[in-house]
């Protein structure tokens, strides 16, 4: 009997300091709004495989894509209160929490190529930006890449005159709002799991986006016309609850973090071909028509989009323009 008091005693003291995250495994929710057939949504499910592998099981990735959990709006402030863990928005979706330096990154034709992309976002700029979340409750892990943009309707967009009128979905950004304007154009925000249809009925008449999107949201099936102009950047910062994340076992979180280095590096490295794969199978659908820039067209782009620049300053800040350009130098 006193064998069985003692162990009993034993079981309770021990079950008393065992923390909350021995409860394993610990789960995390990935929630994001693309196709898992994406750079994103590859990267998603790598960093699922190699956090796995890396904690032996003692963490499991649930991964949610296509707005499945929660749509852009939604998931940020799910983040906060901690019904999601993770997250990996477009930089162009975090106005709502108070934060608008990133839209900086969406400034038209401010990356000339993926490598000065790559380049500006391992700089001082990337860490900086993510210190603006951190008020929020909430953690920046990594940049994620996905490619240039390319806008459409249903007709061709290759001088400046034909945007006049059109409706565009925009993601979020007042950079792409206000880039658009200057184009005669009426932008409108509307959330990624909307567009489809919003294309289809009319709500909008064009949008703009990356070939990989396009794709696998059958948006080129209700836009007959593709322009695939490159005109501004799509990138994603992975976010993490941060209450949730340092609460995290040090050496659990350690093999998360290398687990996430490594999803990174993979994403980053198929992002582009991922997007000349899909305008490829695009084009092979014959389904709409992809037209191309010529130079005199780019410059006529180029010149008319150009006053984003001076009113971007009001909107996010000299500070931000400073770091951007110091990368670009
Ligand atoms: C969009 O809303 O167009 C994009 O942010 C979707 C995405 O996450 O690629």
């Amino acid at each position: 009997l006193l064998l069985a008091v003692a162990a009993a005693t034993l079981a309770f003291a021990t079950f008393l300091v065992v923390p909350a995250f021995a409860q394993s495994p610990i789960i995390i929710k990935f929630s994001h709004v693309v196709a898992n057939d994406t750079p994103k949504g590859k990267g998603a499910l790598k960093f699922k495989e190699l956090a796995e592998k890396y904690t032996d099981g003692k963490v499991k990735i649930e991964v949610y894509p296509n707005s499945s959990l929660y749509k852009d709006k939604e998931e940020i402030e799910a983040l906060q209160l901690g019904s999601v863990q993770m997250l990996a928005p477009s930089t162009a979706k975090f106005a709502p929490l108070g934060i608008k330096e990133f839209e900086a990154l969406d400034l038209p034709w401010l990356f000339k190529d993926d490598a000065t992309y790559s380049s500006a976002m391992k700089g001082t700029v990337g860490k900086w930006l993510f210190q603006k979340l951190e008020a929020k409750g909430i953690t920046g892990l990594a940049y994620w890449d996905n490619g240039f943009h390319m806008v459409s309707s249903n007709r061709p967009l290759m001088k400046p005159e034909d945007f006049k009128g059109l409706k565009f979905r925009i993601s979020g950004s007042k950079i792409a709002d206000q880039y658009f304007r200057l184009l005669g154009s009426i932008p409108q925000i509307m959330a990624f799991s909307e567009v489809y249809q919003a294309l289809q009925t009319g709500v909008v008449d064009g949008c703009e986006n990356t070939a990989s999107n396009y794709l696998t949201q059958k948006f080129y099936e209700v836009q007959k016309d593709i322009t695939v102009s490159y005109h501004a950047h799509l990138q994603y910062a992975v976010i993490v609850n941060s209450k949730f994340w340092s609460g995290l076992p040090p050496d659990i979180r350690a093999q998360l973090e290398k687990a996430m280095v490594e999803a990174t590096d993979y994403t980053n490295l198929i992002a582009h071909q991922e997007n000349e794969d899909a305008l490829a199978e695009i084009k092979k659908t014959g389904k709409t028509t992809l037209h191309y820039l010529s130079d005199a067209d780019r410059k006529a782009w180029q010149e008319a989009m150009q006053p984003t620049y001076k009113w971007a300053k009001g909107r996010v800040g000299q500070e931000v323009l400073d770091l951007v350009a110091k990368e670009l130098d």
